[in-house]
């Protein structure tokens, strides 16, 4: 009855009720060697999105230093090249954390030439009235320029680039697949129905996945020329989330995508694999494409459902939301888990209708949200959402957030924080209720009451927010 969309995304803590800006970049529009726009503002929270649109590109973080040089551990996409006439164009994303240091950007590509010395670079939040100005580091850029300097790239057929993107992404809907969550190999939801111009956007959030696009008859090898988000390490202490995305601009042919990683364990042979527009009537359905990439492998593992959920216990699934409901838009409530470093959820219930996202953003400490039954406020449900610990450090830019999506808002839900290390916390009342009726046996008052060895007064505000 209910889809779960669990999304780690870094954002400020200082936006609670975030409506974060969902920022375009192109990188190669029209064959150029340009971002456009060259240089953008945006605030914490914001996500900036680069679209490869041409050739062979890469957004790679620099310094004002040193424009054309990598930075140590900083945001890197890979190549992403992309064929002419593609049906889809990758995009790499980033969350901003921390508005007020400019950050500097550059394509690492140099096969034919250097593009940094030819001025692709980028900036971001770079003041133009002071000497680290966008223009000043353009300039820096090209004049490490040595010697001859080819003079490709620049020849442009604009025409050859599709505009679909440029104009869907807005407008368009945006599906989260979680990539890793939870330490699982799985893409969640593993198959999605889109749209021409819908931007199907992947979080990853452990280990060292990628998302890499194969066909329907090589479940397991990358196909010539596809997408590939080379692999994406994510550790705990990353400063910033890497996401990657593309664009559907042909809805007409299914996609097919596994994680490419075989390091410990053959990913795409346990079942980690995605599909777009598979048609479930049709012989290359999702799961005949997924029982294909299993079957490439000597062992019948079925890692593909490990953590699965039992729907029947919760009310709940993690399996396939519907592509209506996997939209990140539509109403988004947010809650805080510890604000102020209180043992509290803020607001502590809440009313969401269904196909709202309820976000828990972990402010303080070292939190969960996991769900639990009115009779058992304590006991995690069998089957039942849980985010895990969520630590946060006290200098930490980001934090994690958690999120699901109520499809069936006619029965209350009861989560509580399961940490038990310093104090249960759970017993404190670090408690909270969706959709508890206040003037009910169940309400929140009441679930509260239950295994609270005492009453905690309600730091954050009571809220009811609808939309
Ligand atoms: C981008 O750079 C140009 C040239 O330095 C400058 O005029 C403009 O204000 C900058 N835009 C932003 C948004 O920083
Ligand atoms: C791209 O599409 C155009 C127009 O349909 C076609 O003429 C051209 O051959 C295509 N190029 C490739 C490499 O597929
Ligand atoms: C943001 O960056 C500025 C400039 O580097 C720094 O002074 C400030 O402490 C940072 N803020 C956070 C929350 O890290
Ligand atoms: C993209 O560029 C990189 C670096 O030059 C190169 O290794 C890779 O083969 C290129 N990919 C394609 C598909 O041309
Ligand atoms: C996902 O695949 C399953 C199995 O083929 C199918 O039943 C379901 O309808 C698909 N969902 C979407 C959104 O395509
Ligand atoms: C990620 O996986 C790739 C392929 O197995 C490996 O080459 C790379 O070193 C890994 N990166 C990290 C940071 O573990
Ligand atoms: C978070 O809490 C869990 C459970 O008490 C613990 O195992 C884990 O080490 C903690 N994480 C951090 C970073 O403190
Ligand atoms: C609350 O009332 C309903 C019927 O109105 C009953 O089914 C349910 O068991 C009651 N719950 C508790 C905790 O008393």
């Amino acid at each position: 009855m209910l889809s779960l969309v669990r999304v780690t995304l870094a954002l400020s803590l200082a936006v609670l009720s975030a409506n974060a800006e969902n920022l375009l970049v192109t990188v190669g529009a029209g064959n150029s060697l340009a971002f456009s726009p060259s240089n953008i503002t945006a605030a914490a929270g914001d996500v900036i999105n680069f679209q490869f649109q041409s050739k062979n590109h890469s957004v790679t973080q620099s310094s004002f230093a040193s424009p054309c040089t990598p930075l140590a551990n900083g945001v890197d996409s890979g190549f992403q090249a992309v064929p002419v006439n593609a049906t889809a164009f990758p995009q790499f994303s980033i969350v901003l954390k921390n508005a007020s240091r400019p950050l500097f950007f550059f394509s690492a590509q140099d096969a034919a030439a250097s593009e940094c010395n030819k001025g692709m670079v980028f900036s971001l939040n770079a003041d133009a009235d002071s000497a680290n100005s966008f223009d000043a580091f353009q300039k820096a850029a090209e004049a490490l320029a040595t010697s001859t300097s080819a003079s490709t790239g620049k020849a442009a057929s604009p025409s050859s680039a599709s505009s679909s993107a440029s104009t869907g992404s807005t407008a368009a809907t945006t599906f989260l697949v979680d990539i890793g969550a939870g330490g699982s190999l799985k893409f969640n939801p593993p198959n999605i129905t889109a749209k021409a111009g819908d931007v199907v956007q992947f979080l990853f959030e452990s280990k060292n996945h990628s998302i890499t696009q194969s066909s329907f008859a090589s479940p397991c090898t990358p196909l010539a020329g596809g997408i590939d988000s080379g692999f994406q390490p994510v550790s705990e202490t990353d400063t910033e989330v890497p996401a990657f995305s593309f664009t559907l601009s042909n809805a007409n042919k299914p996609l097919f995508f596994f994680s490419k990683q075989t390091a410990v364990v053959n990913e795409c042979q346990q079942g980690m694999v995605f599909s777009v527009n598979a048609d479930p009537n049709s012989a290359e359905s999702f799961a005949a494409f997924q029982a294909a990439a299993m079957a490439s492998s000597g062992s019948s593992a079925s890692a593909g459902s490990a953590n699965s959920a039992s729907p029947s216990a919760s009310g709940l699934t993690a399996a396939p939301a519907a592509s209506s409901t996997a939209a990140a838009v539509p109403g988004l409530v947010s809650v805080g888990v510890g604000e102020g470093g209180s043992l509290t959820f803020s607001p502590s219930n809440v009313i969401a209708k269904a196909g709202d996202t309820v976000q828990f953003q972990f402010l303080s400490k070292n939190h969960s949200v996991t769900q639990s039954s009115f009779a058992s406020p304590c006991t995690p449900l069998v089957g039942g959402i849980d985010s895990g610990f969520q630590p946060v450090l006290e200098t930490a830019n980001q934090v994690p957030a958690f999120s699901f999506t109520v499809n069936d808002a006619s029965k209350p839900l009861f989560f509580f924080s399961k940490q038990t290390a310093a104090v249960n916390e759970c017993q404190k009342g670090m408690v909270f209720s969706l959709n508890a009726d206040a003037n009910s046996n169940e309400s929140f008052e009441a679930f509260q009451r239950r295994e609270g060895g005492c009453i905690l007064v309600i730091l954050g505000s009571w809220g009811f927010r609808h939309t």
